[in-house]
């Protein structure tokens, strides 16, 4: 355990992940208190915050310490109320059983995104998340220049598989009701520590320059380091925690194993900046709008 002055800080993962321990979410946290946070953040990619009991206000006052927030998402509904927080429900069919970075497919994706656990399954439903720097250290030497040199096209409208409930598809078909297509750098240098990793993930489904089948199959390649289990921490929910993970450098996967038993989170996202890869190009949109009502970022 390392010890900090104001929380304690313990690893849960090999290459990722850290419970911060003695630290009340619900109290205002001085700016000492957010930049260790943050710095433990950076470190360890994915905090784990237990038992806090916060509501939407105290969820929202938490993540608006690391900036401005956006909306809960470019295309779907946000809770009653609550412009800021997105529902993530299993009953509606909202199952992200898929790797992915958060909304990959506007130019300015989240820095950071808080999940924070309202009802989950006595058993399933946990969130796995993954370093996308540690992949990228992975990859022989060769297949890391070459990443270095790709750009993906991320968009949230591609060839989902069928919808399971009419839910679901209800869903889906919001989550498409604006097309968006953005083209992002594979390897993104970070832009607090420079560290770089693979920015990829379930929206990336082309690679720039190639066709269809090439694309698909380097992205499997490069997607296989990211999901390599040396690369992932699993967070087995219990009501009240909150977790805070670094959008810029992870992907996520909510395995949908808890069949019809209800799961609800409550996610908030903290606006990132525009993406840059290792000669500092930065992302440009492909179609689609800037998501300016979606993020303070994209102007
Ligand atoms: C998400 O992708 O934001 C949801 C993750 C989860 O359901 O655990």
């Amino acid at each position: 355990m390392t010890t900090t002055t104001a929380f304690d800080i313990r690893r849960i993962g090999g290459r990722i992940g850290a419970e911060i321990l003695g630290v009340d979410l619900s109290t205002g946290l001085g700016p000492a208190v957010v930049t260790e946070i943050n710095s433990a953040l950076l470190e360890h990619k994915a905090l784990v915050f237990r038992d806090q009991q916060l509501d939407d206000a105290g969820q929202l006052r938490f993540a608006s310490l690391f900036g401005d927030l956006t909306t809960a998402h470019p295309t779907v509904p946000s809770v009653d109320g609550q412009p800021h927080v997105l529902p993530v429900d299993g009953d509606d069919g909202i199952r992200a059983n898929q790797w992915h970075t958060d909304v990959t497919f506007v130019r300015t994706p989240p820095k950071a995104s808080t999940l924070r656990s309202i009802v989950v399954p006595p058993y399933g439903g946990d969130t796995l998340i993954a370093n996308a720097a540690a992949a990228y250290r992975d990859l022989p030497g060769p297949l890391r220049e070459l990443a270095d040199t790709l750009w993906a096209v991320h968009t949230n409208d591609y060839d989902y598989a069928a919808p399971k409930s009419e839910k679901a598809a209800e869903y889906r078909r919001r989550f498409v009701s604006r097309k968006y297509r953005t083209a992002h750098p594979v390897v993104r240098v970070h832009p607090e520590t420079g560290e770089r990793g693979l920015f990829i993930g379930g929206f990336a489904q082309s690679i720039v320059g190639l066709g269809s089948s090439d694309s698909r199959d380097l992205l499997r390649i490069f997607q296989s380091y990211v999901t390599r289990p040396e690369n992932i921490v699993r967070v087995a929910w219990r009501p009240g925690d909150l977790v805070l993970f670094d959008n810029r450098i992870t992907q996520h996967y909510a395995p949908d194993d808890y069949g019809d038993l209800p799961r609800l989170l409550h996610r908030v996202t903290v606006a990132g900046d525009v993406p840059a890869g290792v000669d500092g190009t930065l992302s440009h949109v492909v179609e689609g709008d800037d998501a300016s009502h979606y993020t303070p970022a994209a102007a």
